[in-house]
């Protein structure tokens, strides 16, 4: 089994042709930002559903005018399969990331999280196996495991789903799995945990705990939790999954393609931890929310109380060995958050307080 550094090293020595679909969402940019880095040829397709082109804006910025040369973008819809077969051409592996990616979304409107998650994720892996692309590796989630009862989850064992959501992932893996067996496509699918980092969106109803806490905090309003904050999640820093991806696109062996993996850090954060660890590391950015609280309401119905990872499966077939802790992971991030997220607290207030 290769490890990460030894792929990273045949990477910059054979560039090689990726399709990353919703390449202007949070964890999209972040792969193409990294493959751009490694000298990578990327197509990205989005239709900025929920993605920016601040994020590619951004991207372009940090990879520089050569390495964005070698980016091309497809602004299209997952829903339509000619766009899908446009942007597989010539591409030797697809990271899916496209999809309706919220909870709560998918309750209000299941018909269209059906149609993008569900739909366009057939689209891909049909245009995928005409191309001839080598390895489709695609975003699964954490939450097919519903509510399965175990304290760390493994992956051949899940619950019931618990949203349309978790519906439309699970389905995904049955797919991929039926696209393995029949048609010999390579596929490998990634059961994200709760994924944090920069180009994370902290707007909207929809939008994630860390950011939208953060921005709370730096705009000096309350955070509420929801129930009494014992509630654990697998937080996992944005890099740790790129690892997992480009793991995942070049693993061999028997048993490693047809199969899903856990993709986390592997401990468990509980919310009232989580609250501690952000407002500690934005006291230098905001003296004052240093004695900040939370408020306490009611627990959200259908929330899981705890989903940790058990990440033997993809340590032992795809060498991934996560580097970033909860706490190291938002550290990375905060620059970030406390510049693009809340109210213009760009630099660390270390003397003065603004
Ligand atoms: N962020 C997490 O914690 C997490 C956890 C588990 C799974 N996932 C999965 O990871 C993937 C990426 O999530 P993210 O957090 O980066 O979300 P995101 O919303 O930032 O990114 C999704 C991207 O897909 C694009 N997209 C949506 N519908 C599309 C369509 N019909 N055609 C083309 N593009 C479309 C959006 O515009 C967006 O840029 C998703 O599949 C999500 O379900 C994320």
């Amino acid at each position: 089994m290769e490890g990460f550094e030894s792929v990273v090293s045949r990477l910059r020595e054979e560039p090689r042709r990726w399709l990353v679909t919703g390449c202007a969402g949070f964890i999209g940019s972040n792969l193409v930002e990294q493959l751009l880095g490694l000298g990578q040829h990327v197509v990205g397709l989005d239709n900025f559903a929920t993605g920016h082109r601040r994020n590619l804006d951004d991207v372009r910025h940090i990879v520089g005018e050569e390495g964005w040369s070698r980016f091309r973008f497809v602004e299209g819809d997952i829903r339509s399969l000619e766009v899908c077969r446009e942007a597989c051409a010539g591409v030797e592996v697809v990271l899916h990331q496209a999809a309706l990616g919220s909870v709560p979304l998918s309750v209000d409107d299941p018909l269209t999280a059906n149609q993008v998650n569900v739909d366009g994720f057939l689209h891909m892996l049909v245009a995928a196996r005409d191309a001839g692309v080598r390895r489709f590796v695609y975003a699964a989630s954490s939450a097919a495991y519903g509510d399965d009862p175990q304290p760390a989850k493994v992956e051949d064992s899940v619950g019931r789903p618990l949203s349309p959501y978790a519906v439309t992932k699970y389905v995904n893996e049955l797919y991929a799995g039926v696209f393995e067996r029949t048609y010999g496509l390579g596929t490998v699918g990634l059961r994200y945990f709760n994924v944090f980092g920069p180009r994370q969106d902290p707007e909207g109803a929809y939008a994630a705990v860390i950011p939208r806490w953060v921005g709370e905090l730096l705009s000096g309003r309350r955070c509420v939790i929801l129930g009494d904050g014992e509630t654990s999640r697998d937080f996992c820093y944005v890099d740790d999954v790129v690892q997992a991806n480009l793991l995942a696109a070049f693993a061999t062996g028997e048993g490693v393609t047809g199969e899903v993996y856990n993709v986390a850090f592997g401990e468990r954060t509980t919310l009232n931890q989580l609250f501690g660890m952000i407002r500690d590391s934005l006291v230098p950015y905001r003296p004052e929310v240093a004695g900040a609280r939370p408020e306490y309401g009611d627990f959200r119905a259908g929330d899981i109380r705890h989903s940790q990872a058990d990440i033997s499966k993809a340590r032992t077939r795809l060498g991934y060995r996560p580097e970033h802790t909860p706490r190291s992971g938002l550290a990375r991030a905060l620059p970030w958050y406390a510049e693009n997220v809340g109210t213009g607290a760009a630099e660390p207030a270390l003397a003065s307080s603004p």
